[in-house]
């Protein structure tokens, strides 16, 4: 099945949404497979946001995702990255759909609470980055039967 890659950012580390981004993402049904704190360093950040590196935001997108830890998480499911992109909500929080972990709880552009994989191909780049085999787990979640009709789990 699919992954995404979920960062609560320093901000929402700061305010305190860890435990409500992991129960948001556990009632809708998906699985975590990976969680970590960690505070993030230039090598990963030059290669996380290697498409911004040319924006004028770039060197405060640098600072303020080094200011503090933030928790990484893995997140498997069926299509897993557009789902999780919709609960998550557009980059202008204070413009985000009310509903949505943005709309709900931010208001800022650069303080927008949470990172989510913007397509399949970029989140195994991004699990490649964030997390070590180890930290990766396969487990089986029971519920899954409840969760999806047997052809969406093939
Ligand atoms: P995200 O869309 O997850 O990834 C890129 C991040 O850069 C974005 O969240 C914001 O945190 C930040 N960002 C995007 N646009 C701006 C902007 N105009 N000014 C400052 N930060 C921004």
């Amino acid at each position: 099945m699919e992954r995404s890659v979920v960062l609560v950012k320093p901000d929402g580390v700061q305010r305190g949404v860890i435990g409500e981004v992991i129960h948001r993402f556990e009632r809708k049904g998906l699985k975590l497979v990976g969680i970590k704190m960690i505070s993030l360093d230039d090598a990963i950040l030059d290669e996380w946001y290697a498409h911004h590196k040319d924006k004028p935001f770039f060197g405060g997108l640098k600072s303020y995702m080094k200011s503090y830890p933030v928790v990484a998480m893995l997140w498997e499911g069926k299509d897993v990255v557009v789902t999780v992109r919709k609960m998550v909500g557009i980059t202008l929080a204070r413009d985000a759909e009310p509903g949505t972990i943005r709309g709900d709880f931010a208001m800022s552009q650069q303080y927008n609470l949470i990172h989510a994989s913007e397509s399949a191909e970029i989140a195994k780049s991004e699990e490649k980055l964030m997390f070590a085999s180890t930290e990766i787990f396969t487990w089986q979640k029971t519920d899954h039967v409840h969760t999806y009709i047997k052809e969406e789990l093939e």
